[in-house]
């Protein structure tokens, strides 16, 4: 994940996942290899200078297959999230090595770690169950004897006093809901206010620390796709919701996600696909959202807002109206009850679903007394979907501001000036009060830009300055504070860095502030002697204005090529960089040539299924009991992800006409269905369709006493997560629930057969881990690694597809030649009609890893990011593509292209590639 991104917004910690299921594939075989190491990205955490929070589980939940526990889980007898002993020894291995892994990178022994999380929502119990106080201490023990000494948290579903024994309690909320597709659609009371009033009831004494807040939101089989959760969650989201949760005093904010990233393989659960963008701020191919941007705003000033630590907010429940008068508008002031000085004082539309602009005033006690704000004329404004934090009595260096309308963004003292970075939207009318020592106010002087500054001395020594926020205008008052006055838009250019300290934990340092202005990214700054090196990404040319002592910024230069710049009036330096983006020609997927093979070689007479594994389980631990002669769940014979295949063996009576099934395969699943060589029907799969029974007749009636086989390809969409505790929701299998002979009740199946991934908990590909690969006929074979010989192929390529129900693999290869210096990233996009939409599913295979797994009549993924270190930017590449189609007729994929979807000059550090270990032969493969 990008780890220096966060920190260039203005964060100081990430908090991440760990997903069990994915290290201990086979129960007892816990593997960090490939691209499970978990070393390099604590490593690249402590270069960026960013702090960790690990949160290994055992269950995450996080919109993953059973919520990130492993597919043996669901053999393994008794209740899962609770103390029973089969549970708790089933995670006791897992929790101490990896545990062990954290407790090496904890901020005590030199590493970025500095909390660890205790389950996940551990806050909902199936009926007749409750917290299990003896469960949550045993895993904290556990924890510990692994050697976690850092504080342990939890986060609970909501601020519901669950499992507050951990270190330092906290929460999660997520007010706007899910419903992508009505991104404008806010509730009027969506704003949580009460989050306080319950921090308050159950842990007053740590932090107020919500773990997740909402940062984006997932989207669904069938959704309306990310770019509309980027929206439900858009910059205005951010600005009320977010500064909602400062007027609570919230200490600790997490944000889920900030980059969500991609659910390959089968990481899924059946509730969402590939995709795992989010929304967020930043989204799966790594560039920036506006969201980005804003969220920049906010943490820059909370970095430097010490006296924000130690507030309340003092008039909870009794906001509307208050301090402006105006009963459409909330305000919460939050007062610092340490420091006794500062206050902020947060506004907001009392109706969040309101877009009316309001007007007030704002009544405020100040250390000149009561005031009301503006005190040269005019009023204030708030547009809807909008909040503001006005700031009273602020220290900024050696500056106090009496108050100010404009929000701000940042401040720093830089050669003994403090300069003051304060932004509000365009045209807004905004008031700024700076106190000042003795008889005189300070001069006033613009020293750039077109704005006006109305002036006026406030009784007790402060001098008030009106504007409004347009552009940029930067002002001098007295010699000792610069003043920047900007709209959003300009604010949105500004970063602050902090050059490396010396020491251990070089890259953590917050001292010495250099703010920076222009840049899609602006990623370090380094002093070195009089030199300044910035480093970031730009995608046109940049403008770039820095304040920066003069001692240390003589020489500045940006990814390592010197800047040429001029002193302003008011002492920065300005500098222009042109940014060269090299065309890349991309490899034109279509005229590649590309080889096909038959992927369901079951159905042909030939076929020998001697080396599958027979379905003869008599009994289950499974709480969902069979009704079948045999247990025929995917899961109690290894399989866990992927496509799954059946095997029917049975003697005809001779009166059979059809076949009827009832599968269970998750969300959008599918499934196939053939009587020997001969396709019977498929159900194609719906969104809201987790269990399908389908009745498929059979074409002729057989002759009695011979021998026929049913086989079935089945979609599993990964398991149920398992949020209510001791529900054991995530073994709900994935397989055959009911069959019969329609015509023929008494035909029995002799033999029943499953097919899964290679392997199956012994899986194969060690590198890629158990959820890379599922059971097609092609990928037992390993055809979708590199290096496999498909010289004796057809020609046939995914958008020709074939022209009726069964499975095809394809492959290709390709070189790309991507060059360094750049951040270009590319997706796989596929075409898609929506009117006569043909039924098939494809599953995109990236030097071996699966990224892509695509349904065409359900989507809405289109794009499938896949990242440099799985794409060889710098050779060659592998394409191998599974297509599936449900219909008699056939189906081919609409088109096939390579996309570059953002395209920045990039200081990023070569990208190593993912070890992707090419095609050997596979002993046992059937
Ligand atoms: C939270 C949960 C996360 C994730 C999120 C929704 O409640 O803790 O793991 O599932 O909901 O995206």
């Amino acid at each position: 994940m990008p780890i220096m991104k966060p920190r260039a917004m203005g964060f100081n910690a990430v908090s991440f996942y760990i997903f069990w299921g994915i290290l201990e594939g086979k129960r007892g075989d816990i593997s960090f290899e490939g691209f499970r190491d978990l070393q390099p990205f604590f490593d690249a955490a402590k270069q960026a200078g960013v702090y960790l929070i690990a949160r290994p589980g055992p269950y995450i939940n996080a919109e993953t297959t059973a919520g990130g526990f492993p597919g043996w889980g669901t053999h393994t007898p008794g209740l899962w999230r609770t103390s029973n002993a089969s549970y708790t020894e089933a995670y006791a291995g897992y929790i101490k090595e990896v545990g062990s892994r954290i407790a090496a990178n904890q901020i005590t022994k030199g590493g970025p770690v500095i909390l660890v999380q205790s389950e996940n929502e551990y806050s909902g119990w199936a009926d007749g169950y409750a917290e299990d106080p003896v469960y949550e201490s045993q895993l904290m023990q556990a924890f510990r004897d692994a050697g976690i000494t850092v504080p342990l948290t939890t986060n609970d579903a909501w601020p519901g006093g669950h499992y507050t024994s951990v270190d330092v309690y906290g929460y999660d909320s997520y007010p706007n809901g899910f419903d992508c597709s009505h991104p404008y659609n806010w509730s009027s009371d969506a704003v949580p206010e009460w989050l306080w009033g319950s921090h308050i009831q159950f842990t007053p004494n740590v932090p107020n620390a919500l773990y997740e807040f909402q940062g984006g939101a997932f989207d669904p089989w069938g959704g309306s796709g990310y770019s509309s959760c980027s929206v439900l969650t858009g910059p205005e989201f951010e600005r009320v919701f977010y500064k909602n949760q400062f007027a609570m005093s919230t200490t600790y904010l997490n944000l889920y996600m900030i980059y969500g990233g991609t659910n390959w393989g089968g990481i899924a659960h059946p509730g969402v696909y590939t995709s795992y963008d989010y929304g967020s701020a930043i989204a799966e191919d790594r560039s920036l959202r506006e969201k980005f941007y804003e969220l920049k705003l906010q943490a820059n000033f909370l970095a430097v807002s010490t006296a924000y630590l130690t507030t309340r907010p003092m008039n909870i429940y009794n906001t509307q109206g208050s301090f402006t008068g105006n009963s459409a508008l909330k305000t919460t002031q939050v007062l610092d009850v340490v420091g006794n000085k500062t206050g902020f004082y947060v506004v907001r539309q009392a109706d969040a679903s309101n877009n009316d602009t309001q007007s007030y005033t704002l009544n405020l006690e100040t250390s000149l007394g009561a005031l009301t704000i503006p005190a040269i004329g005019g009023s204030l404004s708030l547009n809807g979907k909008d909040s503001k934090i006005h700031v009273v009595d602020y220290t900024a260096g050696t500056t106090t501001l009496v108050y100010s309308t404009a929000e701000v963004m940042t401040w720093a003292t830089i050669d003994n000036r403090d300069v003051i970075v304060l932004y509000g939207n365009a045209g807004e009318l905004h008031e700024t009060a700076i106190k000042f020592d003795g008889a005189t106010p300070p001069a006033v002087k613009i020293a750039s830009g077109n704005g006006k500054i109305k002036q006026k001395a406030l009784v007790g020594g402060a001098l008030a300055l009106q504007y409004t926020t347009s552009g940029q205008t930067v002002v001098e008052v007295g010699s000792e504070v610069l003043l920047y006055i900007l709209d959003r838009k300009e604010a949105y250019q500004f970063w602050v860095l902090h050059p490396p300290s010396t020491g251990d934990m070089t890259h953590f340092n917050t001292d010495n502030p250099i703010i920076v202005k222009g840049g899609y990214l602006v990623r370090t700054a380094t002093v070195n002697g009089n030199v300044l090196s910035l480093t970031g990404d730009l995608n046109s040319t940049s403008n770039f204005e820095i304040i920066a002592p003069a001692a240390s910024s003589r020489t500045v230069t940006f990814n390592g090529q010197p800047l040429l710049t001029t002193k302003t009036s008011y002492g920065t330096l300005s500098a222009s960089k042109k940014v060269v983006l090299p065309p890349v020609v991309l490899p034109n997927l279509s005229s590649l040539p590309w080889k096909a093979a038959n992927s369901l070689p079951e159905i042909s007479a030939q076929y020998s299924d001697a080396l599958w594994t027979v379905a003869n389980h008599t009994s289950t631990v499974n709480p969902i009991q069979f009704t079948t002669p045999v247990v025929l769940y995917a899961g109690d014979y290894g399989f866990h992800t992927g496509n799954i295949l059946w095997r029917a063996h049975f003697s005809a009576t001779g009166t059979e006409t059809a076949f009827k099934v009832d599968i269970v395969g998750g969300s959008a699943f599918g499934y196939s269905v053939w009587l020997d060589s001969t396709f019977i029907g498929s159900w194609v799969g719906d969104p809201a369709v987790s269990e399908f029974e389908g009745t498929f007749s059979f074409p002729k009636s057989l002759s009695k006493g011979t021998n026929h086989v049913i086989t079935i390809l089945q979609d599993h969409m990964g398991y149920e997560e398992d949020w209510a505790s001791a529900s054991d929701d995530f073994k709900t299998p994935r397989g055959i629930m009911s069959y019969s002979f329609i015509g023929s009740p008494l035909t029995v199946v002799n033999t029943w057969k499953v097919a899964g991934n290679l392997g199956g908990e012994e899986f194969i590909d060690r590198t890629r881990g158990p959820l890379n690969e599922g059971g097609l006929y092609g990928e037992r074979q390993g055809w979708h690694l590199p290096g496999f010989d498909d010289a004796r192929w057809s020609s046939g390529n995914p958008t020709m597809g074939i022209s009726q129900a069964g499975v095809s693999m394809f492959r290709t290869k390709f070189n790309l030649n991507i060059p360094q210096g750049v951040d270009y990233p590319i997706s796989i996009v596929v075409g898609n009609s929506t009117s006569t939409p043909k039924h098939f599913r494809a599953q995109f295979y990236v030097n071996g890893y699966q990224f892509g797994k695509y349904i065409n009549h359900i989507g809405p993924q289109k794009a499938f990011p896949v990242p440099q270190g799985i794409l060889n930017y710098h050779g060659e590449n592998t394409l191998a593509i599974s297509l599936w189609t449900a219909d008699a007729t056939g189906g081919n994929l609409e088109s096939l292209a390579l996309q570059i979807t953002s395209k920045v000059e990039t200081s990023m550090p070569a990208v190593v590639n993912q070890p992707s270990p090419g095609w050997t032969p596979r002993p046992g493969a059937f």
